[in-house]
């Protein structure tokens, strides 16, 4: 998508660590016009699949899931992160690991809100080792419902991410994908 590419280009940051720094427009502070033009290319890009509901992680997911889910016409779900602490009868759970924040985190669906007929789509904004998605795919896994695709805003194609969920089967489309952040250069894959 060269809007975001461009947008990626003009107003991100790269840190140390191989980390890109979008904070005024996806992270922090949200472009609501750019989220809609990113929900609609999204909406276009799944259009012959079934999708009943779009899921994605709080927090940052949500802004992209949110208007990806709108223009589909159907309803967000977002997994919620909490400590392995609480009750979860009625939760679908799985752990993810972070590599970059070295944390390790439950996220958790309600059973209520995942049934054996849907069809689900997953956005996320990044897409680095491919732990949420990992952990997203879980949690359709033990719904018993079908993943009709994985959306990612922007994809660090150098960490392993991208092959991880090819390795599934599952379809993965990503909006820009970066092959490097190498001397604080922003470089996208041709
Ligand atoms: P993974 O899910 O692909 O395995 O990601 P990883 O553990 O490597 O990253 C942990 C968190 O950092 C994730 O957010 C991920 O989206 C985010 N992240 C990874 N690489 C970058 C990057 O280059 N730039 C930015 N801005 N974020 C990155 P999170 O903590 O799970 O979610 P949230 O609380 O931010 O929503
Ligand atoms: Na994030
Ligand atoms: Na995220």
């Amino acid at each position: 998508m060269e809007l975001l590419k461009k947008r990626i280009v003009e107003d991100g940051t790269v840190l140390p660590g191989n980390v890109l720094k979008v904070d005024n427009f996806l992270n922090h502070q949200v472009d609501t016009k750019l989220m809609d033009q990113i929900g609609e290319e999204f909406a276009e890009l799944f259009k012959h699949e079934t999708i009943t509901k779009v899921v994605t992680v709080e927090s940052s997911g949500i802004a992209p899931a949110l208007m990806t889910a709108l223009h589909l016409g159907v309803p967000l779900i977002f997994a919620r992160k909490h400590k392995s602490l609480t009750l979860t009868d009625n939760l679908y759970t799985a752990n993810v690991y972070s590599y970059t924040k070295q944390v390790s985190n439950d996220i958790s669906v309600d059973k209520r809100f995942l049934q054996p007929d849907d069809h689900i789509l997953i956005i996320d904004d990044f897409l680095a080792n491919g732990q949420a998605v990992q952990g997203l795919l879980e949690i359709a896994k033990l719904a018993h419902v079908e993943v009709a695709g994985v959306g990612i805003v922007i994809e660090k194609s150098f960490q392993k991410g991208r092959s991880m969920i090819e390795k599934t089967g599952v379809r993965l489309e990503s909006l820009a994908r970066i092959a490097s952040l190498d001397n604080q250069k922003v470089t996208f894959v041709e």
